[in-house]
């Protein structure tokens, strides 16, 4: 091995950004220097150095994940993943992402999670796809809206001047949908408030749709324009996030941004996989879906994780989960669900069902397919064990994540 594994400290925030740009292809930003420092300590930093240069890089942001039933989990969001080019396939990147996790673990942060750029990286460190959703893109014009029913106010503001419907909004998903990436103070600042110009794409500021009904808050969507005007309105217009309370408010959303002048395409990178927009309107086919995986999830403990999140049917069963990154995080466990309500213990019994690490992490948001895991041979023991797990695991809602860390 030719490299260390240490931190960074704050002389070296220039370097990181340095290898980090280079890595993925940019122009480092100078601006964010003074945004990394008020959003993570450098001891957060696992980064690889031959001698005194920086060669890999790797964070750990202190941050938190909504799971079935509302609860908030600590989390370690894992970033700016990066191997210089020069120093690729010599096991830094399996360094730093072990360094990752063990402090995570010694933290007593119970998930990691991360949004992977090439699929085939990051289930040898025990990750699965927790959040899938669609990169979705709308023919407006052809959509064949029926007569409307009831449908709530609308305004629009700007990003500024809704913070508190905003972060009101946000928490009260949290609590019916999983798979959200809960922001601290610092977080929302530097990534919705503050709207910094390099975060654009190219697009407008974001524009905030609020949804109103008796005056009371019911639904927000952010959005950009795309920040040029083309007379054949081919550059659309980008929603960001959008949360609902209800569907009378959600549909009140959609025909707002499917109606805007002049620009018949309005395209979401993130929208949940049972958004019912299709479903709505006459013209399915004019509402164009891409399947994604979003968050790739990882469970650091096990007991704590299961516990924390509540299921769909009643369950007692005893599953043998193998982790071959950090074996001691695995083991047998049983699992028993009462109203809803699960509890986890390790214990010697023989087990039921025998799963990965990665699998187990799949399903935990409740996206995951119990069954079409078996299918694939990577769920293994009794069928009828196997369908009981599914419809434990499976939630209503489907989980989503619409913010990239
Ligand atoms: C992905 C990246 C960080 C890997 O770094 P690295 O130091 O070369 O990785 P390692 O040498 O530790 O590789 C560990 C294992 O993963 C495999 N691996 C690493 N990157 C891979 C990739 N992109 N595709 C497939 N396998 C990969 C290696 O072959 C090795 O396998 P092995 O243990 O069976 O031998 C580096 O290639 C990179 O910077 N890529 C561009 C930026 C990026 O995609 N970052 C991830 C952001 S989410």
């Amino acid at each position: 091995m030719d490299f260390d594994i240490r931190s960074l400290t704050e002389q070296d925030i220039p370097a990181m950004l340095d290898t980090t740009a280079l890595v993925f292809g940019m122009n480092p930003v100078p601006e964010t220097r003074e945004t990394w420092k008020t959003l993570v300590p450098f001891d957060r930093f696992v980064c690889a150095w031959s001698g005194d240069t920086l060669i890999g890089t790797g964070v750990s942001l202190d941050s938190s994940l909504s799971v079935p039933g509302g609860a908030v989990l600590d989390m370690a969001a894992v970033s700016a993943v990066t191997v210089l080019p020069t120093h690729r396939r010599r096991g830094a990147l399996t360094q730093i992402m072990g360094s990752l996790l063990d402090q995570a673990v010694e933290r007593g942060e119970t998930l990691s999670a991360l949004w992977a750029s090439e699929a085939l990286i990051y289930g040898r460190y025990g990750y699965g796809v927790g959040t899938s959703h669609y990169k979705a893109s709308i023919d407006s014009g052809v959509l064949a809206w029926p007569e409307p029913g009831e449908l709530d106010d609308v305004s629009l503001a700007v990003v500024n001047d809704v913070e508190d419907d905003y972060k009101a909004i946000f928490e009260r998903t949290s609590r019916h949908r999983a798979g959200l990436h809960v922001r601290s103070d610092a977080w929302w600042r530097a990534r919705i408030f503050d709207d910094p110009e390099y975060r654009r794409d190219g697009g407008t500021a974001l524009r905030v749709l609020r949804t109103h009904r008796r005056r009371q808050l019911t639904g927000l969507a952010t959005f950009r324009h795309p920040n040029t005007f083309t007379l054949d309105g081919s550059a659309p217009v980008q929603i960001v996030e959008m949360y609902a309370d209800d569907e009378r408010a959600r549909e009140t959303i959609w025909r707002f941004m499917t109606s805007i002048d002049l620009y018949p395409t309005v395209t979401w990178p993130t929208m949940p996989v049972d958004d019912p927009l299709a479903y709505l309107v006459g013209n399915h086919r004019a509402v164009h879906r891409t399947m994604r995986d979003g968050l790739w999830v990882r469970i650091l403990d096990v007991p704590d994780a299961l516990a924390a999140r509540t299921y769909e049917a009643e369950i007692d069963v005893t599953l043998k989960v193998t982790d071959s990154f950090r074996p001691a995080l695995g083991g047998v466990f049983r699992l028993t669900v009462r109203d809803g309500v699960g509890s986890c213990q390790r214990t010697e019994d023989s087990p039921d069902i025998t799963l990965g690490i990665v699998e187990l992490s799949s399903l935990y948001l409740g996206g995951g397919s119990a069954v079409q895991l078996a299918a694939a041979g990577r769920i293994g023991g009794d069928p009828g064990a196997v369908i009981g797990l599914h419809h434990t695991f499976r939630t209503v809602t489907a989980p989503v994540c619409q913010e990239v860390f």
